[in-house]
């Protein structure tokens, strides 16, 4: 294929710059930089010298397994170290977890689910598939105004968790507070279609839950276990739902098979960056034995 020019800068966030594919706008070149974050908190934010070139590794790797398994992503093809050719998405702002095991804020909303120290954590048969509001300092815009307003992120309110996705109108809840607290209830409701568009709450349950089967089933044969992930999807010019933005090992929790962990959950949890470095590099390896 011949090479794609980078055109002006789209988007930049954290960890990610977007670029216009020059002379196809249906495209993007999205670059990673070498940030690393923690807690939607700035503070927190380090780098590494190889964190771009290891998440694009994962997250090209990851996005061909699940091209190849027939799952609708936005991804097209790696295009050097640090940067990857993708559909141009608009980009649907929900926060979509599955997890196969009960670790992180599922045990703060259901702590019933909480296993001694020295246990592994309770395994879920069946995939839970969890929705989140993107909000950005306790609010959510359109372009047609406010979509919510008012949320406090000092309070944990941010991101919120949406207990009822399959309703029309969605009630907001606290993300790390269990049903039965009095303050688990943010009381504000969200109109579901200015949030979804075109897309359904039941093709991303779908395509969410089948991306973890293609992704255990390769970490099971190398001895690693997939705790959880978070996606986000985007619409494409098209007007096609696709899992998109990226999957990379600040995505998901996984761990070796003595259970240690090997993802950005190490980094959360404080470790040293030359550790966190090491772990970075570790995935990066393992998922070129992914190369179809
Ligand atoms: N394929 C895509 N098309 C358009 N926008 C995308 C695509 N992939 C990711 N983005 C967007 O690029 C922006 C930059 O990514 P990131 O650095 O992760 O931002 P943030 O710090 O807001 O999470 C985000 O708004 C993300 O949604
Ligand atoms: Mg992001």
């Amino acid at each position: 294929m011949t090479d794609v020019k980078k055109g002006k800068l789209l988007n930049e966030g954290k960890t990610k710059k977007i670029f216009a594919a020059e002379g196809d706008d249906s495209l993007a070149i999205v670059e990673y930089k070498n940030a690393i974050t923690a807690f939607d908190d700035p503070s927190f934010t380090k780098e590494f010298a190889t964190k771009a070139k290891y998440s694009n590794i994962t997250t090209s790797r990851v996005f061909e397994l699940l091209n190849a398994a027939g799952i609708p992503t936005a991804f097209v093809r790696q295009l050097s170290d640090t940067e990857f050719l993708a559909k141009n998405c608009t980009m649907i702002p929900l926060e979509v977890v599955v997890r196969r095991y009960a670790v992180g804020s599922f045990l703060k909303r259901h702590p019933e689910f909480a296993k001694a120290e020295n246990e592994p954590p309770h395994r879920f048969e069946q995939p839970v598939v969890e929705f989140f509001l993107k909000t950005t300092r306790g609010g959510l815009k359109d372009a047609e105004g406010v979509i919510v307003e008012g949320l406090d992120p000092k309070k944990g309110e941010e991101d919120p968790f949406i207990p009822n996705p399959h309703e029309a109108e969605w009630k907001l809840a606290h993300p790390k507070r269990q049903d039965s607290d009095p303050e688990a209830s943010l009381s504000r409701t969200v109109d579901s279609r200015r949030v979804l568009g075109n897309g359904t709450i039941a093709e991303m349950e779908d395509a969410i839950t089948k991306a973890l089967v293609a992704l255990e089933s390769f970490f099971s044969k190398h001895q690693f276990k997939l705790i959880d992930f978070k996606i986000e999807f985007g619409t494409t010019k098209d007007s096609k739902i696709v899992i998109s933005d990226v999957i990379d090992n600040d995505s998901w929790r996984l761990r070796d098979k003595d259970w240690n962990d090997v993802s950005k959950q190490s980094f959360r949890d404080g470790g040293a960056l030359s550790e966190i470095e090491d772990k970075y590099a570790l995935v990066a390896e393992l998922m070129q034995e992914a190369s179809v």
